[in-house]
């Protein structure tokens, strides 16, 4: 499964390490940048690897930036992009079951590198579980169509 990963100058080196661990797990990774901690915008990475998530260039995203709320919002103004903000496992495992999340946000200025971990594994392992949520996620693509 091939992973995009992005990021802002507040989450180079936590992209990193994120990167690393992906690869250890058996992933690919696709890396959209930044690699510079000269300061930029969040929204220019979050758009990239929406983009190559809608484009199914990647079958997933992973965004981070000091918060990982700017990059997100980024993200989700892609078409078809779901974009879930998450700050333990829980959380991230249920935006994969429930809202078909595609790409998973966080804040590296938020979480420590051990809990980011867990995040994406929990994530990645999860699987989206259709019926009830399929509806309640077709409601959210009506939303998006209308506009
Ligand atoms: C950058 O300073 C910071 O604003 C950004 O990384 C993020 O936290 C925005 O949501």
């Amino acid at each position: 499964m091939k992973i995009g990963i992005g990021n802002d100058h507040a989450a180079v080196t936590m992209k990193q390490e994120i990167s690393e661990y992906l690869r250890e797990l058996g992933y690919d990774v696709v890396n959209y940048g930044t690699d510079s901690g000269a300061s930029c915008s969040y929204a220019e990475y979050g758009e990239k690897v929406a983009r190559a998530v809608a484009a199914k260039d990647v079958d997933l995203g992973i965004l981070i930036c000091g918060t990982g709320v700017g990059i997100s919002l980024a993200a989700n103004k892609v078409k078809g992009i779901r974009a879930a903000v998450c700050s333990e496992p829980c959380t991230a495992r249920l935006s994969r079951e429930h809202n078909d999340a595609n790409i998973l946000a966080f804040g590296a200025r938020i979480i420590g590198i051990e809990t980011a971990k867990e995040i994406v594994k929990a994530w990645l392992e999860a699987e989206f579980q259709g019926g009830r949520h399929q509806t309640r996620v077709d409601m959210i693509t009506a939303i998006e169509a209308g506009n």
